[in-house]
């Protein structure tokens, strides 16, 4: 595939079909959303708002850093404050699809209704790759920002028109892409992370203590495997405890599992091999987390299980 073509052929399909109108698009820092934000921002300038919508539910400092990486490369992002919303839509869910589908309506309704009321945009550019279509066509699950594919109107519903300039990439696709962008390495290889982020991290409810526990336990994750050359890796808090025994006293703790995964575009996936000094290092550091007494580190590999937990 020529990538060189395939960017030049969305900036000018993104530039004909916006015409003098003004788009929107929301960044999350991940390859995906940062691939589409700048195609947008050459083909439109500053008739393209980039947005970051802040939901509490993204990794520990995320919002800042990813805000101050776009501001580097020219791209001005509008930080949006939406915690105390997403919040309350998730409070006492506890089914996957119920929290999914709290977490993109909350998104698309609600702040992305107000936002694009606001800036007059008539037009979403999102990130939806072809990986993100297949599995919810073929009804896997349902991804976050898939809209079209299911027979929804996001213009009758929501007042706008979706624009998937990536939807014929997979991630493999996307990366090469980020690098011929200039996206540095950091984005340009940074792993996948869900649109519901860490809602599809907490099996039961999400609540604010809740996520700052898997947040805290992400952190950990992330920069202990940081350089496993490993596809994916996550942290997820279950919904059950365990007792443990915590300064000579017994406690009914918290259980959070690792996951590591080998796979080309997250469609099917293997296990990891972490040495095992690694792996007691994250159990130690994961265990100090306040309330968590047991780590777990997952062997299934994909299918039977997904990746993610919800
Ligand atoms: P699963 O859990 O379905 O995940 O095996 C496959 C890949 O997709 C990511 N994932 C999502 N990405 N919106 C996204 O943009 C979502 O709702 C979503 N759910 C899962 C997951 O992290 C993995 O890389």
């Amino acid at each position: 595939m020529d990538y060189k073509a395939f960017i030049q052929e969305q900036i000018n399909s993104i530039r004909e079909t916006v015409g003098d109108s003004i788009a929107i698009n929301a960044l999350s820092g991940g390859v995906d959303s940062s691939v589409v934000t700048v195609l947008g921002h050459r083909g439109l300038g500053d008739r393209l708002k980039t947005v970051f919508i802040d939901n509490d539910l993204m990794r520990k400092g995320e919002p800042e850093r990813v805000v101050k990486i776009f501001a580097g490369l020219g791209i001005p992002v509008q930080l949006v404050d939406a915690k105390a919303e997403f919040l309350g839509a998730l409070k006492g869910l506890t089914d996957p699809e119920e929290k999914r589908n709290a977490v993109t309506n909350t998104f698309y309704s609600k702040v992305f209704g107000r936002l694009v009321r606001e800036t007059g945009a008539k037009f979403l550019l999102h990130g939806t790759i072809l990986t993100d279509i297949e599995e919810t066509v073929a009804g896997i699950k349902r991804q976050h920002n898939i809209l079209a594919q299911l027979g929804i109107d996001p213009e009758k519903e929501y007042g706008y028109k979706v624009l998937e300039p990536l939807q014929t990439l997979r991630k493999d696709g996307v990366r090469k892409v980020a690098k011929i962008l200039g996206l540095q390495a950091e984005i340009a290889k940074r792993i996948p992370f869900p649109g519901p982020a860490l809602a599809t991290r907490i099996v039961g409810e999400v609540t604010k203590e809740r996520l700052e526990t898997v947040r805290e336990a992400t952190a950990i994750v992330e920069e202990e495997l940081g350089k496993s050359r490993a596809f994916q890796y996550l942290a997820v808090l279950l919904n059950d405890k365990a007792t443990g025994i915590r300064d000579n006293k017994r406690e009914f703790g918290q259980i959070v599992v690792v996951r590591c995964i080998n796979s080309v575009d997250a469609r099917i996936a293997t296990v990891t091999k972490i040495p095992w000094d690694k792996l007691n290092r994250i159990s130690n550091r994961i265990t100090s987390i306040k309330g968590v007494n047991r780590c777990l580190y997952d062997l299934t590999p994909k299918p039977p299980a997904t990746v993610e937990y919800v």
